[in-house]
């Protein structure tokens, strides 16, 4: 039997941390926090996610700006758009959630944010910066993992850590972050020969390939930390993570669930990393 890791109790914890810190400013500096964040087109998932940013924001105190654009906008104005935000004094971070519509090359609107607007940490100087252990963002699903497993009171350092996924966003920054808490780090992906007998090495385990019940309890060393980072949607409606919850909880020390796990955390970091944004703008970090 695992212990259930529990995401929204310490989002919780950290939103409240920025709650405080963007009170301060206010009363001290005069200073309101401001995030920008820009839709474009009616993906569903895409409508629910720009959603629950915006009542984080309400709830730690921040201004949110929303600009919801329609599905036919070019990739031109979306760029002046960009233009615009990057040069908004009230506008701490920028945020454009993805993926874009097909005619608009995401590549080139993340690098045409300000890197130090970037509360994502998706511009390339941000992932440079990331790889050199010198980051002013960090990455917000990674450090919310990281913070899970920080939760659990497990020391990184020399341990045995199994990524799956090699994604942008998740899978290698994620790498990256464990090796800085001097993590020994494997990264597996859909071309790994022989993934059950590497994850059954792993003391840390993070999912993040996108397949519903991908990792199951055999493939599970005893005493295990589990994160799964999946968030897949079945026939019937229901969510399930990339992990088949049943049997791997009965093999991980400390596991976490979906939802209610790594979801309510990656809004958290992205409150936290706002506020980093907002103070370092101002030189007051
Ligand atoms: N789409 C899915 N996850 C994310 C995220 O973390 N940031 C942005 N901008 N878009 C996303």
């Amino acid at each position: 039997m695992s212990q259930i890791i529990d995401g929204k109790a310490v989002s919780a914890s950290v939103k409240q941390e920025v709650k405080e810190e963007a009170a301060k400013l206010r009363e001290e500096k005069g200073l309101k926090v401001g995030l920008a964040v820009v839709i474009v087109g009616n993906n569903p998932a895409s409508r629910v996610y720009v959603n629950n940013k915006k009542k984080a924001c309400e709830a730690v105190g921040f201004q949110s700006y929303e600009y919801a654009l329609d599905e036919n906008t070019t990739q031109e104005q979306l760029l002046d758009l960009v233009n615009v935000l990057n040069r908004d004094d009230k506008v701490n971070g920028i945020l454009v959630q993805l993926p874009l519509p097909k005619h608009i090359d995401e590549k080139t609107v993340i690098n045409a944010i300000s890197p130090d607007k970037d509360v994502d940490a998706f511009h390339p100087v941000n992932v440079g910066k990331i790889m050199i252990g010198d980051y002013a963002f960090l990455p917000c699903t990674p450090a919310g993992v990281m913070r899970l497993i920080e939760s659990t009171g497990t020391k990184i350092a020399g341990k045995q850590c199994v990524v799956i996924g090699r994604s942008n966003i998740v899978g290698k920054p994620m790498a990256m972050l464990l090796l800085h808490e001097s993590g020994t780090v494997t990264v597996c992906h859909s071309k790994t020969q022989n993934l059950k007998e590497v994850c059954l090495g792993a003391d840390i385990l993070v999912v993040a390939v996108g397949r519903a019940n991908f990792v199951t309890g055999d493939m599970i060393k005893e005493g295990a930390v589990v994160i799964d980072v999946g968030m897949n949607r079945l026939d019937d409606g229901k969510l399930c993570g990339d992990v088949e919850y049943e049997s791997a909880e009965k093999k991980a020390s400390y596991i976490t669930p979906v939802p209610g796990g790594v979801g309510p955390m990656t809004i958290a970091m992205l409150m936290k990393n706002t506020l980093t944004a907002a103070k370092q703008q101002n030189g007051l970090a």
